[in-house]
């Protein structure tokens, strides 16, 4: 069985994220989201506010589960025994960051990229973006899961 890491920030998860989630659960044996939970000021959520978030996006998918990791993804995906990495791709620029990392992860241990290209009505989508536009008193609701759109407006 091919187990795949889908790792990233989700702070918070959005409608792109559940839709490579979606779209992994259906690739692969068993997907992994893995929150990274590596210390930064600009977050808004908690980690533990990120994995409940993400628990209720996969709970439709009985071969995801969620996980967090802190320092290097390739360590957390040897721990995992994940031999994949899955990424989205919404533009070229994501392509040229992603690419570099996919090398240099693949070189650190082997571990190989996978990358999805978001479907088109997500590919404007970023969780910088969202939390923006919420702080700013925008409407997000179509950019985002309704759970974390009622959890977005609680926190702001
Ligand atoms: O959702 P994001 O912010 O694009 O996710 C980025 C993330 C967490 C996947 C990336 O920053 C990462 O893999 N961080 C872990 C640290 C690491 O392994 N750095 C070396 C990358 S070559």
């Amino acid at each position: 069985m091919s187990t795949a890491v889908f790792p990233g920030t989700f702070d918070p998860p959005t409608n792109g994220h559940l839709d490579i989630i979606g779209r992994a659960a259906a690739a692969f044996g068993e997907v992994i989201v893995a929150a990274g939970i590596n210390q930064s000021k600009s977050r808004l959520f908690d980690p533990g506010e990120r994995v409940e978030m993400l628990s209720e996006l996969v709970a439709q998918y009985p071969n995801v589960r969620v996980g967090t990791f802190e320092g290097l993804l390739v360590d957390y995906c040897r721990a995992e025994g994940a031999g994949v990495i899955v990424k989205g791709l919404r533009s070229a620029a994501d392509y040229d960051y992603e690419l570099q990392m996919a090398h240099l992860n693949h070189a650190m241990t082997g571990v190989d990229t996978m990358f999805l290209p978001t479907r088109a009505e997500n590919a404007f989508i970023s969780s910088s973006w969202v939390k923006e536009i919420a702080r700013l008193g925008g409407d997000v609701a179509a950019f985002v899961p309704p759970g974390v759109h009622a959890r977005l407006l609680k926190k702001l």
